[in-house]
């Protein structure tokens, strides 16, 4: 029997944070590892065209992009890494997509409200239609599986409404996609804990997985702990999370037990949270550092990448034109 077939994508728009890597990264590397599953793992340098960067800041994204996701163990003998824009079909399944998307749908969107009021400037037809080429993404590997963290289940969703759409319209074709979930499913802000934790907010508010362990502590240090009313505040869940996830189980037992005593000592949590999370990530820097000066090896990589997805997309567009009556 065919192995079931995981699509992921992610933006090349900064340097990956742990947000990323609980949400998303980590489960992309245990699936791949667990061989149960044929895995795509994308770039999408042409959905950051929506964002505000430069082309030389986006350029350069893209291979850092690369290198981190390879020092976090996407192991390109095992998995397909590659860049979205090297393969056209994306951008053209995402137009025949566009022609069955009603506009309503993609005005019920929360990212495209969050985005379209964080960058009040620029609020242009790609962020609107964002959406639907992310179905193109996903479908056109007929992906079954979709790993990604919460902020994203919205636009899988909307992946499978496209996909019945599509079969309703003219014939069925592709499958109904599921999402994959972590259990930390969401990571918050250091700074502003009811908010994602997210590249967009400001430096401060991310741990980067190529901060170095001074850094870690001195983001960890500023980290907003109580707020004004006191109990349940997201900002010490938030690190408790961060604890549980890369620390010691016992230790978040003991701090779990002070907060109800009323003994706890922020202080003490954000030391334990950012040793923690710094000797998680040791390898991954060494890693990363390695790979900086590999950077033909990881083009290479990219390379043939992108000739395995051209062999599956080129067969699926091809197929889709005729189904819809172009060829
Ligand atoms: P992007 O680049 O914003 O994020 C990449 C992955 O990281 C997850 N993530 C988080 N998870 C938990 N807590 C957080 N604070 C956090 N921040 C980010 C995201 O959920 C995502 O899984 N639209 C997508 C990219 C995309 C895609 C696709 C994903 C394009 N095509 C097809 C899946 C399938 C995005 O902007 O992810």
């Amino acid at each position: 029997m065919a192995k079931k077939r995981i699509f992921s994508g992610i933006q090349p728009t900064g340097n990956l944070h742990i947000g990323n890597y609980l949400g998303a990264l980590r489960n992309w590397v245990d699936l791949q590892n667990s061989g149960e599953y044929d895995c795509f793992f994308c770039i999408v340098d042409y959905h950051s065209l929506t964002g505000d960067r430069s082309a030389k800041e986006r350029h350069d994204q893209i291979s850092m992009t690369a290198i981190e996701l390879l020092a976090a163990g996407i192991d390109p003998d095992k998995s397909t890494l590659f860049v979205q824009s090297h393969v056209p079909e994306h951008t053209e399944l995402a137009w025949i997509f566009n022609t069955i998307t009603p506009i309503s749908e993609l005005e019920r969107m929360t990212q495209f409200k969050d985005k379209s009021a964080a960058q009040k400037q620029n609020v242009n037809v790609g962020l609107f239609t964002y959406p639907v080429l992310q179905a193109a993404d996903i479908l056109l590997y007929k992906a079954t599986h979709v790993p990604v963290g919460e902020d994203q289940v919205q636009h899988v969703e909307l992946t499978r409404d496209v996909a019945r759409w599509f079969n309703n319209r003219y014939k069925k074709y592709f499958p109904e996609t599921k999402v994959l979930l972590t259990e930390t499913a969401r990571v918050k802000s250091l700074l502003d804990p009811e908010k994602k934790m997210s590249k967009s907010l400001g430096e401060g508010h991310v741990i980067e997985l190529a901060d170095e362990p001074a850094v870690i502590e001195a983001k960890l240090k500023k980290a907003v702990t109580a707020t004004k009313g006191g109990a349940d505040a997201p900002g010490v869940e938030n690190l408790l999370l961060l604890l549980k996830e890369f620390g010691e189980p016992a230790l978040v037992r003991s701090f779990r037990a002070a907060e109800k005593n009323g003994s706890i000592r922020y202080g003490d949590v954000k030391m334990e949270v950012a040793h923690a999370i710094g000797n998680s990530f040791a390898s991954f820097r060494e890693k990363r550092k390695e790979l900086l000066d590999e950077r033909e090896l990881v083009a290479d990589i990219l390379n043939s990448g992108a000739e395995q997805a051209s062999e599956i997309a080129a067969a699926t567009i091809e197929e889709v034109r005729r189904i819809v009556g172009v060829r």
